[in-house]
């Protein structure tokens, strides 16, 4: 199953998100949440802390720079990109390919 939470600012939407993901995860679904958000702050709606959720985004920036590869594969991508936050959800932090090659993830 996938889950897209959208809607307008200050509406809830990481708030949303955790709540969900902490729950399918909690009820023994592998989870993957996908944080998109341009200023992407789900992680501490997760309980995964301040100093590794900033640092998540610095991956994403690092990616967008062009400084760390694209992952080559979905499997790639959660591994290299995500960590283990609390209750078993997995995050990553991520954005839209402007160029996706064929083939990308
Ligand atoms: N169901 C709710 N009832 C009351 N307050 C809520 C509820 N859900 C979220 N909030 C509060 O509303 C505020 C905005 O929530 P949240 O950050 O989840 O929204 P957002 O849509 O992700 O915002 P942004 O557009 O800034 O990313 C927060 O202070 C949050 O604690
Ligand atoms: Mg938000």
């Amino acid at each position: 199953m996938k889950v897209a939470v959208v809607g307008k600012g200050g509406s809830g939407k990481t708030t949303t998100s955790a709540v969900l993901a902490r729950t399918f995860a909690r009820s023994g679904r592998s989870t993957l949440a996908l944080d998109c958000d341009s200023n992407p702050n789900l992680g501490i709606s997760l309980g995964l802390g301040e100093a590794e959720t900033e640092r998540l985004v610095t991956v994403r920036e690092a990616v967008d720079a062009g400084e760390t590869e694209h992952a080559v594969s979905v499997d790639d991508l959660v591994d290299r990109f995500g960590v283990d936050a609390p209750d078993g959800v997995r995050l990553a932090v991520v954005s839209a390919i402007q160029n996706p090659e064929p083939g990308c993830p």
